[in-house]
Formats: structure tokens, sequence, C-alpha cells
């Protein structure tokens, strides 16, 4: 067997990086994060032969976006998670410029990736292959190498495919953008995940009527829930408002009829899947009590990503916990998996006026608040006030240092917070919102409640369990 020549950098890079990762205080103690270099979104989410698979866009090398493989972690609970062998490398011709981000299935057995081999030109122009690989009786992957070139009618940006299988046929979504550089979701159809006929355009610019849907769609998941089919993806470019889609890029949801027979997605509106300063790229599998599970990317690209503290200490960023979704009454609904619940220890109760509450310590927390007016400080970094208006999450910017606001607009009747060290994600009335959101205080660090109206709290401290 040859190693491909960047093993060494890699193995050393990992040697090196993960003692100094584990060393700062920002790094998480109970989600999945990089133990070296820079995670991007989760891929390959499957519940397979008895466990989760999870696997990730990692640069193992450094900090920027380049070099992307797939790293590869699985967990019997969705709670504790182990590291697997490295899934993918950039190491072939079709995939030089990065094995791009895609999904798993399981083909009779075998537990398949479905991903993207980027390609670039010198001239600036790129390509993009639809590809496979299979996993061997060692947990590594072998290439089967591209099943889809670049369909007529679009630039290089097509990827991300995610797969599914329906009555025999397996289908697959991508992410596009067509020549006249307008965002798209493709659907794919095939026997046998090698030969695909396309099925045209489900979503994006154009259809069911979709105006200034932006200039490509990434990331798209689309699946049956809770009797209506929800297509998930991240449109990029689209106008912002004045209370959504304030992060460079969003992640939405939207929600309608998909017709097998015609192969038509009839969709509703758009909607932000999640209103936080970082959440993109999620993706979702099934439990195998048929729960419907989502775990998002804690991160935006080209935002201030490169700002962040932990970067000088080697490592960016980290996956969402994960979410139990649910669609009642025309909205999605976001829970933290039940399976979280395993990381609680004793439970602690406490009710009366905000401003007396006790501190509580920020490092691994989770609390439950039931107020209509009140702030929150998080370790003097991030800050979110409860109102009649809603709710407003104000954190410095880590470029020019000016307060920048993300809301969630409705009556706020109860929160659920989880906190990890340098994240939080914010879960309002029962998961009808979330708010998810880094933030980078000195620890240790508290949470402090302010305000003049009585608050009923509950609250655990977490176990650290990676
Ligand atoms: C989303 C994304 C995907 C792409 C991957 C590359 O964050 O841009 O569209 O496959 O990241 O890392």
């Amino acid at each position: 067997m040859t190693l491909p020549s960047r093993w060494p950098a890699i193995l050393q890079a990992v040697m090196k990086g993960q003692t100094r990762a584990l060393a700062d205080s920002h790094y998480p103690q109970w989600h999945p994060a990089p133990v070296t270099g820079l995670m991007n979104d989760p891929n390959g989410f499957i519940w397979f032969a008895g466990r989760y698979h999870l696997f990730y866009q990692w640069n193992p090398l450094d900090c920027e976006h380049r070099f992307k493989c797939w790293g590869h972690w699985s967990s019997a609970d969705l709670v504790h998670w182990r590291h697997e062998p490295l899934a993918l490398m950039p190491d072939e011709e079709y995939d030089r410029n990065g094995c791009y981000s895609g999904s798993a299935v399981d083909n009779h057995g075998v537990l398949t990736l479905c991903y993207t081999g980027n390609v670039k030109f010198d001239d600036g122009s790129r390509t993009a292959w639809q590809c496979l690989a299979v996993e061997q009786p060692d947990g590594t992957f072998k290439k089967l190498g591209p099943v889809l070139a670049l369909p007529e009618g679009y630039t290089g940006h097509v990827r991300d495919p995610k797969v599914w299988q329906h009555d025999g046929m397996w289908y697959m979504v991508l992410g596009a953008q067509d020549v006249q550089k307008r965002g798209k979701v493709l659907l794919f159809k095939s026997a046998d995940l090698h030969a695909w006929t396309s099925c045209g355009e489900i979503a994006g610019h154009g259809v069911n009527g979709l105006t200034d849907a932006g200039y490509m769609w990434e990331c798209p998941d689309l699946f049956a829930l809770d009797g209506t089919h929800v297509l998930i993806s991240c449109p990029q470019g689209l106008a912002r408002e004045p209370h959504r889609y304030l992060n460079t890029y969003p992640a939405t949801w939207m929600s309608g009829a998909f017709d097998y027979e015609n192969v038509a997605f009839d969709h509703g509106e758009l909607h932000e899947l999640d209103a936080g300063f970082e959440f993109y790229a999620p993706q979702t599998t099934l439990a195998e009590d048929g729960r419907r599970i989502l775990i998002g990317w804690m991160g935006v690209p080209d935002g201030e990503e490169m700002l962040q503290p932990t970067r000088t200490h080697g490592w960016m960023h980290q996956m969402t916990c994960p979410r139990e979704l649910r669609y009642r009454d025309g909205r999605l609904w976001q829970t933290p998996a039940r399976e979280l619940a395993a990381l609680r220890e004793d439970e602690q109760r406490w009710q009366g006026r905000a401003s007396e509450a006790p501190d509580l310590d920020a490092t691994r927390l989770e609390f439950e608040l039931s107020a209509s007016q009140v702030s929150v400080d998080f370790g003097g970094t991030l800050r979110l006030t409860v109102d009649e208006q809603g709710i407003r999450l104000e954190r410095a910017s880590l470029k020019t240092g000016e307060t920048l606001t993300r809301y969630w607009q409705g009556e706020v009747s109860h929160l659920r917070v989880l906190c990890d060290r340098s994240s939080t994600e914010i879960f309002i009335n029962h998961g009808e919102g979330v708010m998810s959101s880094r933030y980078f205080p000195d620890h240790p660090a508290r949470v402090r409640f302010e305000g003049a109206s009585d608050i009923t709290l509950r609250y655990w401290s977490l176990r650290a369990c990676m």
C-alpha cells in the first residue's frame, strides 16, 4: 500500500495540534470539534449497523478553507463520539481541490459515501464530480470514482449530494448555480447509485414562483416529516431583512408536498432555520426509532470566522448539538436530542427576581428559564434580552467592535439554553425557534440574570464527554 504524500503532514499536524487545542479554554467539552485544523459541514450523518456515523469537512493541516478531507466520528448514543479513521482525502484528479460535502447511505449493508470531488483550474474556473466511496472491513473507505459529471446549464458550483432511498429507487438533491448565476436545487434519480437521471430543478430561483433567491444554494436535504416534506438548504445571496438573514449566509427550510410520481415539490415560503450568529450547512438523518435528527455546523463561511481566537490555538469551529425535528402547525420545531439528558448532573431550581438569581458557571451548563422580561449576560461577551418583541442577541463584532444583533420575533414564554465553553444554543418556546452562537469569554465565565421581573429557573451542570 502506498501512503499518499500528505499522510506524514496530517499525522504531524494532529499529534502536535491536539494537545494545543485541548488545552484551549474555549475547546468544547461535549460538542464534537476538530482536534486540530478547521472543521466545517457535517457530512454523511447516518445510523448504520448499530451506530451513528458523523463525517465532517476537515482541513487537518491549518485553519484555512482548503485541502478538505472527510473526518469521521461514530457514536452509539449521539452523546459520546469516538474517532474513526480519516475517511476521504483529496488525492485523486477528480477531487484534487477538496472532497466536498455529501451524505452516506446503506447500500445493501455497505456504508457508502456520496460526495463532491471539487476541481479548480488555473483560470479560476472549476468543475465538480459527484463521487462514491465504500467502507472497507478496516473502517477506511475505498473510492469508486465519479458517477455524475457537471450537468448542462450549470456552472462548476454543483455539489453536496444528499442521497436517500424511496420504493427501491435512489434520489439525490444537489446544490447548484445555473449559468445565469442563480441558485437552484437539482433532483436526480438512480436505480443503482451509479447511473443517474436528471429530474430537473425542485427549488431555487424561478421554481414555484420564488424570485430573488440568491446566486448559489448549498447543502440541500429533503426528507419526509410528520405528513409533509421539508427541504433544508443554504441559499447564498439572499437579501438581508431587518430581522432575518443577517449572517453572511443563512440556513433555511421550506415545506410542501413532494410527489414521487411526477418528481415535483410544491413548496411554501423560505424560513430561517436558526436565528443565531453561527449556524450553517445542517444535515439530518433518521434515528433507529424513526426520529429525524439534525446536526449543523456552528459556524458560517466568510463571516468573522478567521478572527475567532481559537485559531491561534490551531483549531476552529464545532458542531451544534443533535436536535430532534418535528413539523407542527406549519412550523419546524427543533429540540435538543433527548439523549443529551444523560449529560445532566443534579437538577437545581430557583425562583424570584431575575437580578437576585444565582450566577451560573457557564463552562458546561443547561438551564431552562420561564420569563417574559429578562436579560442574560454570558461571560460579558454575549447578551440575550427578552421583551414583548421577542429576543435580541447581542455580541461585539470581532472585526470592528460594534454591537451586532440577531433577532427572534414572537412571544417568548420559555427558554432552554445549552452552553459549552464557547457556544450557546438557545431553544425558544420548546423548539419554535433556535439561536446558535459562539462566544469567547474569559474562563471561568459566569451566566448572570438581570432585570426586575420574576423568573423561574431549572439548571444543571453538564458532564464533559469529549
Ligand atoms: C458549505 C460548503 C459546501 C461545500 C463545503 C466545502 O459550507 O461550502 O457547499 O461542499 O462547504 O468545504
